[in-house]
């Protein structure tokens, strides 16, 4: 549990389904805290007291502007992802793939910007923001779906390649803090399966008793994050607190 109750805290993707219910939830359950929100467009309805800067986790100016602003934080979730788009304008269309045969370069690429690139850059300019001297912790919405022993379906090329490579950069971060920022924790979430834009075409398939609602998932996660122990820095735990594995 946490040994004081965190002061400042980040949620990146605040207008996405989890990461809009997780800024519902650490607002209800740390009144106190400095809450900040970034997102690339603005939700709809902020909780009252939260600061929120437009952010576009590719664009790393966008963040380091963001980050200019923020003195200090001791939770950070990054709650950005991409699984399927419909393409326009000069948008490439994205859907997770069912066969080799319908890798694209254009979608495949994407996925890694959106999925492990920019959940890197948020990192390179929030992680030295953690206190050295006490609890904090850095996570980032991973997916199962990113587990390379895990892997039996098969298809979700893009997907689960981007969630892979986002897990071992969460390890090469934890590496990293373990020195500079010694009481700090970098893990992966999975959700779980939560109704939201992005499992949306894929609910069918999912048992009822195991579609989350955002706000049930969010109260999960901050849960998991509570309950996290140093020792489990560097890896990915799902919804239950249980971990994945790589
Ligand atoms: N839902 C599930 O069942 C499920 C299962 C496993 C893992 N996850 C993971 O959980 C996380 C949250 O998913 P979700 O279900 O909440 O999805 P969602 O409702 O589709 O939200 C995704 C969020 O990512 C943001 N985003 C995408 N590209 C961005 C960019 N370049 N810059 C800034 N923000 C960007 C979107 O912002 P815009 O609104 O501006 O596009 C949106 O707020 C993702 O990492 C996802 O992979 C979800």
């Amino acid at each position: 549990m946490y040994v004081s109750t965190p002061r400042n805290i980040l949620i990146v993707g605040a207008s996405g389904g989890v990461g809009r219910a997780l800024l519902d939830e650490i607002c209800q359950r740390y009144p106190d805290a400095a809450s900040f929100a970034w997102s690339r467009t603005m939700p709809v309805s902020l909780p009252a007291g939260v600061r929120w800067a437009s952010v576009d986790i590719t664009d790393e100016a966008s963040i380091m502007k963001a980050a200019a602003t923020i003195p200090e934080l001791d939770l950070v979730v990054v709650a950005t992802g991409l699984l399927h788009r419909p393409g326009h304008d000069a948008m490439q269309a994205v859907s997770p793939e069912k066969s080799w045969r319908a890798i694209d370069a254009a979608a495949m690429a994407e996925s890694y910007l959106i999925n492990a690139i920019g959940p890197a850059l948020v990192a390179k300019h929030i992680l030295s923001k953690l206190p050295r001297d006490r609890r904090s912790v850095f996570a980032a919405l991973s997916a199962r779906v990113g587990s390379i022993s895990d892997n039996r379906l098969g298809g979700w090329y893009s997907y689960r390649a981007s969630k892979a490579a986002l897990n071992q950069i969460i390890r090469t971060l934890a590496v990293e803090l373990s020195v500079k920022s010694p009481k700090a924790i970098c893990v992966g979430l999975h959700p779980g399966t939560v109704d939201t834009p992005l499992s949306q075409p894929f609910q069918a398939i999912v048992a009822a008793d195991r579609l989350f609602t955002p706000a049930q998932t969010a109260n999960h996660l901050v849960t998991v994050i509570e309950a996290l122990q140093l020792s489990q820095s560097g890896r990915v735990l799902d919804w239950a607190g249980k971990v994945v594995p790589e």
